[in-house]
């Protein structure tokens, strides 16, 4: 299974997107091949030809060329622009992350090891078990430094940030065993923080999965944490006694905040409104939250957001960093009616997110 990319010396090809990184790459070799060969030919064949023959000689004046200005910037024009268009076309693929993946996976970084938790609620250690021809979706964060997920079978990697969410996806276009990788310096035991991604057949998969215990799924760790350990539902469980906001149906959607702002309800919201309260408080109601920074670890915040999500009927859906809000899914599309009466509600100047009259709960 070692090297039977078409590119000598590099790694397999096993995702969708690893020929395109491969193809950019061998682009990007050849054409530097092909400026340098005949740049330091040049130079030898000058050095050679224009040598000094004889002492302080005047050269002849030379009063430019308009044929050799335009070819030599029109062609590194065009070329660069190649360049440009083909790296923005993998970038794009890679870091978009699709609205539909088949599966999510919750990654926690830590030193040195990784710890990983299926949405089914299965945890794994340093290892990664996905079905092949999935898109996977990644959602990253880290205990303690800077890491960084990479997995070169799949040509991609991602940084796992202290203090926010990071994403990765790919799918996996070949069964096998892939080396995972930190990519990132992150301290003494580094180079040990790898491990495997196995990518299986959907039955193979499927075994895998019901195979292992899998306890608690994310939402309902999130749940239990939320109604007993943290006590979260005293204050937003609903009902006329609702003292903290309205938590149904906003992931995906603006969030009107005390000042007169919105922000997006995405999963860098949900985890900041439970560590800062203060910072961004909903409109209509008291900043009286405390904070739970300290009491929560990063797993159970990424349950908690889980957990959020869910009350949305959001699971399969996220809004990554940079096209945020401008998607809805099939799966999430039962739930754009109500989004596009939020929507009024919000132009017509009252607050979704303030505490019904008539609650149904
Ligand atoms: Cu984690 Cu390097």
């Amino acid at each position: 299974m070692q090297t039977n990319s078409w590119v000598p010396l590099f790694p397999e090809q096993a995702s969708t997107f690893a020929w395109q990184v491969d193809l950019l790459y061998v682009y990007l070799i050849i054409v530097s091949i092909a400026f340098s060969i005949p740049i330091v030919a040049a130079i030898f064949y000058f050095g050679l030809k224009y040598r000094e023959k004889e002492k302080y000689a005047t050269p002849d004046e030379m009063h430019g060329s308009i044929m050799l200005e335009t070819v030599w910037s029109i062609i590194p024009f065009v070329v660069s622009m190649t360049i440009f268009l083909a790296g923005a076309y993998v970038y794009y693929n890679q870091f978009r992350i699709p609205d539909d993946p088949a599966m999510e996976v919750y990654v926690v970084g830590k030193q040195w090891m990784w710890k990983l938790q299926h949405s089914t609620g299965q945890r794994e250690i340093n290892e990664l078990h996905v079905p092949v021809g999935r898109k996977v979706k990644l959602t990253m964060t880290t205990e303690d430094v800077l890491h960084d997920f990479s997995v070169p079978a799949f040509r991609t990697k991602t940084d796992v940030v202290p203090g926010r969410y990071t994403y990765l996806w790919f799918e996996a276009t070949k069964p096998g065993k892939y080396h995972l990788f930190c990519a990132e310096y992150c301290g003494l035991n580094h180079s040990g923080m790898g491990g495997f991604v196995y990518v299986m057949e959907q039955r193979d998969f499927d075994n895998w999965l019901s195979g292992n215990v899998s306890g608690q799924t994310p939402v309902e760790q999130g749940r239990d944490l939320f109604e007993n350990k943290l006590g979260c539902a005293s204050c937003h469980a609903g009902g006329p006694q609702q003292r903290g906001a309205k938590l149904e149906g906003i992931f995906g959607h603006d969030v009107k905040l005390v000042g007169g702002g919105t922000v997006l309800a995405n999963e860098e919201y949900i985890r900041n409104s439970i560590l800062n309260p203060g910072s961004q408080v909903v409109e209509g109601f008291q900043p009286i939250m405390p904070t739970f920074k300290g009491q929560v670890t990063e797993e159970q915040l990424v349950s908690l957001v889980a957990y959020i999500k869910s009350l949305s009927g959001a699971a399969g859906t996220t809004s990554s960093s940079g096209d945020a809000g401008a998607k809805q899914t099939a799966s999430n599309s039962a739930s754009n009616s109500t989004a596009a009466s939020q929507g009024n509600a919000n132009k017509q100047g009252s607050n979704p997110n303030a505490p019904a009259a008539n609650s149904n709960r």
